[in-house]
């Protein structure tokens, strides 16, 4: 049987021409600072984001990590949304192993932050607030985007208060796509910014971090800290650079399929998905009327896997490997399944 991975845009496999390139790499010793393909994606990670300089780290999750403890101190805070990666999916890393304490701000449903709790954060004489944590796409508030106007007016609010600003942009290229901007405009006003090639760039493995000379110097230190300086990472560079060459401009495609797949499902009686919140490559699903944890177990037997992140919900994500093709595939299924469990 053949399958259909909805779980993650994380999933997706390697093509063979990026085989090919990994295969032929160049490679020195990252940690002597000799790999030459490493040097060569971060100079051209920070280009493309409009950043000084940019650091190569192993994971989205370490990237943050590193971002939060170059920024802040033990007993400084950092300010994240409550429905942010950083406090629900990454171990809450950056308070266990830096001392950082996470001030939450609530995420609206649309993943919209009221400018009145960030303020307060800042106001507040209880902590030393370093960083604003903003993440677009936010992941958790159905792959939603951020756009610049809302950066900025977040990003003055931070800096008059004498904090920066880090954007958690494991998926910044699908926000840009679907802003239809450039993703050097759309976080000119953050201080750092992650990204991942993981995602839905499309390569196996690697993130970065960027920001000014100063702040990626500080954190190169800390990557050694945490154990993220590697050694022939020229070998998965290789495919993060024809990742970043290669798969940017396709992204669309994948936001296409999502709104179709998403078109499709709300056909479905028992199905609600918020059109509204499908702006990427993501579609959240919910019913009144099934469980949906049933539905996920039967898709699965019919060779469809879907993830729930969010509790009495079902993530479906578009990425590279799911071709148009495969989006009636999904719907059908999802009718049938729902169908039989309202009988
Ligand atoms: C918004 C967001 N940030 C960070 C990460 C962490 O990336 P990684 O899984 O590479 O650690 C993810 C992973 O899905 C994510 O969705």
């Amino acid at each position: 049987m053949s399958v259909i991975d909805l779980r993650s845009d994380t999933v997706s496999r390697p093509s063979l021409a990026m085989r090919e390139i990994i295969k032929d790499s160049l490679v020195g010793d990252d940690v002597l600072g000799d790999d030459p393909t490493v040097k060569l994606l971060e100079a051209k990670a920070a280009k493309v984001v409009g950043k000084q300089a940019a650091l190569f780290v192993p994971s989205g999750t370490m990237a943050n990590l590193i971002a939060l403890l170059t920024h802040c101190g033990r007993g400084d805070q950092a300010i994240v949304g409550s429905e942010s990666h950083i406090l629900h999916h990454e171990g809450l890393g950056a308070p266990a192993l830096g001392g950082i304490h996470l001030g939450i701000v609530r995420n609206q449903k649309n993943g919209r932050m009221n400018i009145d709790e960030i303020e307060s954060h800042f106001k507040s004489e209880k902590s030393i607030s370093k960083v604003m944590c903003l993440e677009n796409t936010q992941n958790r508030c159905g792959g939603t985007v951020i756009p610049q106007s809302e950066i900025t007016e977040i990003a003055g609010i931070a800096h008059n208060a004498g904090a920066s600003v880090h954007i958690d942009g494991a998926r910044i290229f699908n926000a840009a796509c679907a802003l239809e901007t450039d993703v050097s405009s759309l976080v000119q006003d953050a201080d750092t910014l992650s990204f991942c090639f993981s995602k839905g760039l499309g390569a196996p493995v690697g993130s970065v971090l960027t920001g000014s000379e100063e702040f990626i110097s500080s954190a190169r230190s800390i990557r050694r800290q945490v154990g993220g300086a590697m050694r022939q990472s020229g070998i998965i560079a290789a495919a993060a650079l024809f990742a970043l060459e290669n798969n940017i401009e396709r992204i669309g495609i994948d936001h296409i399929n999502a709104r179709r797949l998403a078109e499709g499902l709300t056909q479905i009686s028992g199905i609600d998905v918020d059109l509204n919140l499908v702006q990427t490559n993501m579609i959240f699903i919910s019913s009144e009327k099934i469980d949906v944890a049933i539905l996920q177990n039967d898709l699965a037997d019919h060779g469809i896997l879907v993830s729930s992140t969010v509790p009495n919900t079902l993530r479906m994500v578009t990425h590279l490997d799911i071709p148009e093709e495969s989006i009636d595939v999904v719907i059908e299924q999802v009718q049938k399944t729902t169908e039989n469990m309202i009988g």
